[in-house]
């Protein structure tokens, strides 16, 4: 009942003309794919190229993260209604890299996720434990707390549409995947504590991923997970045939 949703999250990776290139290749590489949604994540700089390629195909644009402000002088952000305008459907938002490098925290992204839904984006929530945390047997008290902070204040309607992606740090880049009977146990741990926050139907309804060194090879197994509902990809999702290995892994 919920549609698989594979994300490619190209982080500071490919030129404009490197993603036009890209994506021209995936479309071809999807054509025809039904029954999953796929979308891209390019920098910046090439989400208005990459949208006009990807128009009128069956894969969907995503940013890698916005500010929650709608304008002003916020030198060096993008705002909610630009990524709109050029035509993102989804926006990254919490991702731990900007947690760590950039100072982002559970309030502001909870400022995010309000702006991305005001102005009609999904987002894509990331939260994770670091391996300090797992190792100290505290995975599911951080994760707690990153859900319940980063998704405060939201209706059963707004959990309900958004996605969240479960991306272990300690998996990601690393080639360290999570266990899948792992990952689904953190999973079904974020669907119970949704159910809390916003009623049984919202939990039902939200969309999980798992994010952490996906590749072709451990996709399928991942993707079996009853409460995977899709993967957030980082370094497999810029060649085409291992993102596009990793879409058909979901089918
Ligand atoms: O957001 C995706 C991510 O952080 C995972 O990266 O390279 O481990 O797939 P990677």
């Amino acid at each position: 009942m919920r549609i698989p949703l594979l994300a490619g999250n190209w982080k500071m990776y490919k030129t404009v003309a490197e993603a036009v290139e890209f994506v021209r290749r995936l479309k071809e590489a999807l054509s025809g794919v039904r029954g999953v949604e796929v979308a891209v994540c390019p920098p910046f700089t090439a989400l208005y190229a990459v949208a006009r390629e990807l128009a009128g195909s069956n894969i969907a644009l995503g940013a890698q993260n916005m500010y929650w402000v709608e304008e002003g002088a916020y030198t060096g952000e993008v705002s909610p209604v630009m990524l709109k305008e050029i035509g993102c459907r989804y926006v990254i938002l919490g991702h731990s890299e900007r947690r760590q490098y950039f100072g982002e925290n559970d309030e502001n992204v909870n400022a995010k996720v309000k702006a991305a839904l005001k102005h009609g984006l999904v987002p894509i929530v990331c939260v994770g434990e670091r391996l300090e945390e797992r190792e100290a047997g505290h995975t599911e008290e951080v994760i707690a707390g990153q859900v319940r902070r980063s998704l405060a204040g939201l209706s059963g309607t707004e959990l309900a549409g958004l996605v969240v992606a479960y991306e272990p740090v300690w998996a990601i880049g690393t080639g360290r995947t999570a266990l899948p009977e792992d990952a689904q146990q953190v999973n079904a741990f974020i669907r119970h504590l949704l159910a809390g926050m916003g009623g049984r139907e919202a939990a039902r309804q939200v969309r999980i991923q798992y994010g952490g060194s996906v590749k072709p090879e451990n996709a399928a197994e991942l993707l079996g997970q009853p409460d995977i509902d899709g993967a957030l990809v980082g370094g497999a999702s810029l060649k085409v045939d291992s993102f596009a290995a990793i879409v058909r892994a979901a089918l």
